[in-house]
């Protein structure tokens, strides 16, 4: 097969950035690659100048280690999701990637479910803190936990598409039919 750059074609250079277009990475098997496809379509998009952000929407933080961000003492997308107070571009961290952009999770994420079961418009809460930075961006990937759960949905709801990373092996398909 021919991979050569001409397979390929080159995004058009961009006059202004933004609003971005947000896509959300989610496939509730695990190890399918979203993390891996989310950090490699961003790191490229960004090489190309397009300006990214990238949200880590898991607990396991693996997207905000591997892009080296402060997960622990800086703010978090948890923190984010609990206040309205919270200014979403106070958790914006600057990569060493030129044009890409992250907002952190750790493993405080995974009480988010819970503490926002009983809030009105409990869906939409990922995509009011998106519509406050969206302009900044030409796109922003959401990378999700393996799960169906309420911050999946929230990732759904925010999102214009979604990418679904899949392993071509039988389980991985089938998982898909549930
Ligand atoms: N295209 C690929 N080919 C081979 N291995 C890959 C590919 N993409 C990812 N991997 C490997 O698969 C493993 C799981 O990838 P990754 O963490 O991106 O999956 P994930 O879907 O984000 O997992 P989780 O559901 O736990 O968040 C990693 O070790 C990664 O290096
Ligand atoms: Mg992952």
């Amino acid at each position: 097969m021919n991979l050569s750059s001409k397979t390929f074609p080159v995004p058009a250079k961009l006059k202004g950035h933004g609003p971005a277009r947000i896509i959300a990475m989610c496939n509730q098997k695990g190890g399918v690659g979203k993390t891996t496809t989310t950090i490699n379509l961003a790191a490229a998009l960004a090489d190309y100048g397009r300006k990214v952000l990238v949200v880590d929407f898991d607990p396991q933080g693996a997207l905000s280690v591997n892009l080296a961000a402060d997960y622990q003492d800086a703010p978090t997308i948890y923190d984010l999701m609990m206040s309205t107070a919270v200014d979403p571009k106070s958790a914006i961290q600057q990569t060493e990637i030129e044009n890409l952009d992250i907002i952190p999770a750790n493993i405080d994420l995974s009480a988010a479910e819970m503490n926002l079961v009983t809030e009105m418009g409990r869906e939409r809460v990922l995509d009011g803190i998106l519509h406050k930075v969206k302009d900044d961006y030409d796109i922003i990937f959401i990378d999700c936990q393996p799960s169906l759960g309420l911050l999946t949905v929230n990732a759904l709801t925010a999102a214009h598409g979604v990418l679904i990373p899949m392993a071509t092996e039988f389980l991985h398909c089938a998982v898909l039919h549930f």
